[in-house]
Parts: structure tokens; sequence; C-alpha cells
């Protein structure tokens, strides 16, 4: 298969014990189409960053296969390596030096010439807001500025492969979602980007195809969009003009709760007509200005799955 074709991630029947005797890995497979945003979700202990470090050549596996845009990892462990950038969950850069030499000398160990990492340095930090800091001790930087230096560094070698262990750990909502932008941009410009998170918000808004994987296993794969498809359960949100009433409506099937002295919070089969929920609201003098769906779907299927297998375990 041409590397044009191959897919930018191939895994098969991947399995890891641990020396201790954990079983982190037991038979994953998956592939990842190039171009893809793709999404690697579990609970903690699931198996991603063992997954995750398989791939990049940090962690030995026990059996099975990996290949990188069409190339084994057993047979050209460093071909495969210059296609991957990795982002590691922790801050793994020296904090006395500066992000111009951090990168430049990230480059080094991929022989690339002092000059051109140079110039790509300073495309790198421009691309992620970090120039006017390039001479800047890393220490002083911000936590989302440091961030975004872990990413820069991994651009630095033009990866067509980006692998990013939850990147957005412990950051707040703005720096996150600033973070999402870069994400979406280095994916825009042709970079395959699989990423690993906790956020099921950040997956749903960044992510086309996704692995819910539990317990060393997948328990689910394929589109965002058909995955989210499959529940039968919708959930909404109606803004309320005036006062909620004390006794809310029964509606039957559905789960009606408040969720603040405004907001009604429902959650419906899918199956189900809005029209008995606002015949119900306009018989209890409900007026409602404006509904939303609510955002948590996909944490609704998570929950589901990893706690069906539990159960199954
Ligand atoms: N170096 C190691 N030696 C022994 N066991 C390990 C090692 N690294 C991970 N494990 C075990 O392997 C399992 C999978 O861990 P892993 O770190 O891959 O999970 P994870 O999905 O990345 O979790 P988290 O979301 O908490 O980062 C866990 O049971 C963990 O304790
Ligand atoms: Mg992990």
């Amino acid at each position: 298969m041409s590397e044009t074709q191959a897919p930018a991630l191939r895994v098969g029947d991947l399995r890891k014990t641990y020396d201790n005797g954990v079983e982190a890995l037991k038979g994953v497979s998956l592939d990842v189409a190039p171009g893809d945003f793709y999404a690697l979700l579990g609970p903690n202990g699931a198996g991603k960053s063992t997954l995750i470090g398989i791939v990049s050549s940090l962690v030995n596996k026990s059996s099975g296969k990996v290949e990188v845009f069409g190339i084994d990892i057993d047979a050209d462990r460093d071909a495969a390596m210059r296609r991957i950038g990795l982002v590691p969950q922790e801050l793994n850069f020296n904090m006395f030096e500066k992000p111009l030499d951090i990168c430049v000398n990230y480059a080094g160990f991929y022989g690339i010439p002092r000059a051109q990492a140079l110039a790509r340095a300073e495309e790198v930090l421009k691309e992620a807001l970090l120039w006017d800091k390039a001479d800047k001790m890393s220490r002083t930087l911000s936590g989302g500025m440091k961030r975004r230096l872990m990413i820069a560094r991994a651009m630095m070698t033009k990866p067509r492969l980006l692998i990013l262990d939850e990147p957005t750990a412990g950051v707040d909502i703005e720096i996150r979602r600033g973070m999402w932008k870069t994400l979406k941009e280095i994916n825009a410009a042709g970079t395959t980007i699989i990423l690993t998170t906790h956020y099921l918000e950040e997956a749903e808004s960044l992510c086309r195809n996704l692995a819910i994987i539990d317990r060393g296993a997948i328990v689910e794969q394929g589109p965002m969009k058909s995955l989210l498809a499959k529940l039968d359960v919708e959930g909404f949100l109606f803004d309320i003009d005036g006062g909620i009433p004390a006794a809310l409506p029964a509606i039957e099937g559905a789960t009606l709760t408040v969720a603040d002295d405004h907001t009604l919070d429902l959650d419906m089969p899918r199956a189900m007509d809005l029209n008995r929920v606002f015949a119900a609201f306009n018989a209890a003098g409900i007026r409602v200005r404006s509904m939303r769906t609510k955002a948590n779907r996909l944490e609704e299927l998570f929950v589901r799955l990893t706690s069906k297998e539990g159960a199954a375990a």
C-alpha cells in the first residue's frame, strides 16, 4: 500500500501486559484515516496512554501490529517516528530554557540543521502566538502558553500525525477553547490528529471519529455523528419567561426538573413528540422563551457504554 493511501495509524490486535501483570490492552484494533481528527476517550486506567506510548515507541507492546502511514514500527521504527509528533500529558520541557531554544534543540534530535530549525521555530512559535515570548525563560510563561509551547515543539518536525495525550487536562475553559482553535488550524492544514481526553465536550467539538476504550478494550468506535445518533434519549433546556410553577407538569415518558429559577431541564425519548411537551407547558401556564439542546449527549453515551461493559466484566 502506498503511503498516501495507507491509514495514518493502523493498530491491529494490540496487547500489552505490564511486568506487574496488569493487562492494559486486551486486543485493540483501530484505523485512523489520513487527515482525520480522532478522539480516544476512556476513564482513568482505560489504557489510552499505554496505546499512545506504544504508537510513539515509549512503551514496548506485548503483541500486535502498529503501522504509521503504512510503515510497521517493528520494520522501521525511525521512519515511523519521523512522521509522528507527540504532546505528552505532562509538561516535560526544561523550564529554565527559552521557547526558541526548546524548539530548536528538539529539531536537533531529529537531525534538522540549525538554520532550518531556527526558521521553523519562528513559524511554529508565531502559529502558537508565542513569538513575543521566544526569548523569555519558559518558567515565566502562563499555564496556557506552556501548553501551546508543547504543541509548537511537536510541530517543529512537521509531523503528519500529531498525537496529544490529554492536551488540555487541568486548563481552564478559555485556554482550552484557544487550544481547540490551534488544533483545528493544524488539522485543517492537513495534519492528522489523535487526542485522548476526559472532556467529552472537547471530543464532541473537535473530532470526527472516536473510539471509546474501557479496561483495555474498545467498547465503541466510529464517526462521532453516528455514535451520537445512536442515543435514544435527548435532553433540552428551556428558558422560562416569568416564574416556574411549584408543581411541574407530568409528561409521560419524560423527566422534567428545575435547573435554576428560569430554566427547566427535560430528558425525553428521541421518538417523543415535542408538541406534547409544549401542550403540557401551556396547560401549566409555563411560557418558553427559548430552548436549546443539552450538550451532554456524548457523556450519556460514555457512561452507558463504560458501565454496561463494567457490569459484564
Ligand atoms: N508502567 C506501568 N507499569 C505497570 N502498570 C502500568 C504502567 N502504566 C500503566 N499501567 C497500568 O495500565 C493500565 C492502563 O493505564 P493507562 O495509563 O494506559 O490508562 P489511561 O487510559 O491513560 O488512564 P488516565 O486517563 O488515568 O491517564 C492501568 O491499570 C495502569 O495502572
Ligand atoms: Mg493517560
